[in-house]
């Protein structure tokens, strides 16, 4: 049995810099046409230069694949000028509420303090991703941020507004109330729920910002990327830490999916008797959203079964010692 897409993208991807880059970036430049990199690097990714000086590293990391490496810029305030040099390098600008997740202390302290930005990058066309989380009780975080969606959807009907990496069904509900309010979707959120991450035996390996959630959100995000919801995307946010970090007391967030993303996708959506909308789940929405082509590639799965290494180098993958249905058997 076997199964195509025709060039997937991942619409939220933390690549990394220096060894880690170069590691983990042909894991996914192998089976994704193109991906949208995050810029939360230490310094974070704030001006052109740093941009176009990563992107050439992930251009050199990528072995030869074909793969389009999609710049962000890590959200700050931006003057025009900075906007207008940066507008065709860049895909997007990411914003972090400061301290929410993994190197966002640069982020923002208070979206207030930024509306000039927020109109600049209505005026130019520029969108806007978020990290949307408030400092409260860790399940209720995404929650309580919804009202900044709202905020920010209804104040600049203009910008195009992901919430990133959505883990809750009231999230999904808010993708219909506004017209410029899009979302990505996890591989993990799709899978799991909290009781996976510290029902039994802590896992670190399957802690993440922002953290699974309930059942019935899981239920809710599952449907929604079953139908391929027209507004919502694939982006696995796979983050990749050293093993020293996760297995560890302080155990970083994130992780690393990024090896078994399409086979895992796909068996989901078989089972789900969904295969048919699979194809518009990873590609066909981001590129209707957002008025971008991908660079052709044909990728073809094949159910031949696939053992996933227990590690990868530093790095311990999703579904780590297990055999999967499917495999990326040809890409052309
Ligand atoms: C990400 C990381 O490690 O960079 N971690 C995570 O848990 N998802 C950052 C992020 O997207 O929140
Ligand atoms: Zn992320």
């Amino acid at each position: 049995m076997e199964f195509t897409l025709e060039s997937p993208i991942d619409m939220h991807l933390h690549l990394r810099e220096g060894a880690m880059m170069e590691h983990v970036t042909p894991m996914t430049s192998k089976d994704f046409a193109a991906a949208i990199i995050m810029p939360n690097l230490v310094p974070p990714v704030d001006s052109l230069e740093r941009l176009l000086a990563y992107r050439k590293q992930i251009r050199n990391a990528k072995d030869g694949d074909v793969f389009d490496p999609l710049m962000m810029l890590f959200f700050r305030k931006y003057t025009k000028e900075e906007l207008l040099a940066a507008k065709e390098h860049i895909f997007g600008i990411k914003l972090y509420p400061a301290g929410a997740t993994t190197n966002s202390e640069a982020g923002v302290q208070a979206l207030g303090e930024v509306e000039e930005t927020f109109a600049l990058m209505e005026e130019l066309d520029i969108p806007l991703m978020i990290h949307g989380e408030t400092h409260g009780f860790v399940m209720d975080r995404e929650r309580e941020f919804l009202a900044s969606y709202e905020h920010l959807a209804r104040k600049y009907p203009k910008l195009r507004i992901t919430m990133e990496h959505i883990t809750t069904r009231d999230a999904v509900e808010l993708l219909d109330k506004y017209a410029n309010l899009y979302a990505t979707v996890t591989l993990h959120h799709l899978m799991i729920t909290l009781n996976d991450v510290a029902g039994g035996l802590l896992q670190p390996h399957l802690f993440c910002k922002p953290i699974a959630k309930r059942p019935e959100d899981r239920e809710a995000l599952l449907q929604a990327a079953l139908q391929a919801h027209p507004k919502l995307m694939f982006g696995s946010d796979s983050a990749p830490h050293p093993v020293s970090k996760k297995e560890c007391c302080g155990c970083a967030a994130g992780l690393f999916t990024a090896p078994v993303c399409l086979p895992v996708l796909v068996e989901l959506f078989e089972q789900h008797a969904a295969l048919d909308k699979l194809q518009a789940f990873v590609s066909g929405n981001a590129q209707r959203i957002h008025g971008y082509t991908p660079p052709a590639k044909t990728v073809t799965l094949r159910k031949t079964g696939m053992t996933v290494p227990e590690r990868y180098g530093e790095v311990v993958p999703y579904r780590g010692g297990e055999t999967l249905a499917w495999a990326v058997a040809e890409i052309s």
